[in-house]
């Protein structure tokens, strides 16, 4: 463990509404992470520097240790191994819904509801609670494709305006979760760097309002 800290950040909708969070804690890249394809980021603190990673890796870096703090979707951190992580912020950005959705009227399927969607353990775990038995279909993305080609009768999936699902002529059925990023942090790195973690923190939460 090195001795400054590393903090953990989706490239993307994450990144463009983390970076001027950052920059009111008083926290900025010393480069444009936009314009170059580095991966890891010197910041104006000497003691900080930023990586861009993908989305659902940003929990496993900070579980793993190799990045001390993250910003990830309550989405990501729902389908992983959470309870490891220690969770004391809601920065209130990249807000959206987890969504059940389908074409519009109830699927009438002769067998078990084939359910398309990225988030796996989520879905099982909605459908477990109502007593339901599934057949889930992983996917990476496009989710909203799925129901129109066939794939499957419903998906799970984010909907933030509605656009996507209106356009493939699919609509919300139920609201699986609201959504937001939180900060994570490593639950070593907080007992072994509280000094730097804990004052970034405050001003975090200053800076999310
Ligand atoms: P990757 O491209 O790395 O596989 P991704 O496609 O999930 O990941 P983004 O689309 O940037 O990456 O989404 C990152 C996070 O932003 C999601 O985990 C979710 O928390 C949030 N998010 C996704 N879609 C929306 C949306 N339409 N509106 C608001 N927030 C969203
Ligand atoms: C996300 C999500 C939906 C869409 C919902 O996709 O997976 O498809 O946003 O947003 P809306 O309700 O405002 O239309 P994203 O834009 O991240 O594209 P991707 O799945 O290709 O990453």
């Amino acid at each position: 463990m090195n001795n400054g800290i590393t903090i953990a950040i989706s490239k993307g909708r994450i990144l463009d509404e983390s970076l001027p969070l950052l920059a009111r804690a008083g926290l900025e890249p010393l480069e444009d992470p936009g314009t170059t394809r580095k991966l890891v980021f010197d910041t104006n603190h000497d003691a900080v520097r930023l990586i861009i990673i993908r989305a659902a890796d940003v929990p496993t870096y900070v579980l793993n240790g190799g990045a001390d703090l993250g910003i990830a979707g309550k989405d990501v951190l729902m389908e992983c191994d959470s309870d490891n992580l220690y969770e004391p912020l809601d920065l209130k950005i990249a807000c959206c819904r987890l969504m059940l959705a389908g074409p519009k009227g109830i699927p009438v399927t002769p067998g078990r509801l084939r359910v398309a969607t990225k988030y796996v353990s989520t879905t099982r775990d909605y459908f477990a609670e109502k007593g339901q038995q599934v057949e889930i279909i992983k996917l990476y993305g496009s989710m909203e494709l799925a129901p129109v080609l066939g794939l499957s009768d419903l998906i799970v999936d984010l909907v933030n305006t509605g656009n996507t699902l209106k356009e493939n002529g699919l609509e919300p059925l139920d609201n699986i979760a609201d959504i937001s990023s939180r900060l994570i942090v490593n639950k070593a790195s907080m007992k072994m760097k509280q000094e730097m973690i804990k004052p970034f923190i405050a001003r975090l939460a200053g800076a999310a309002g």
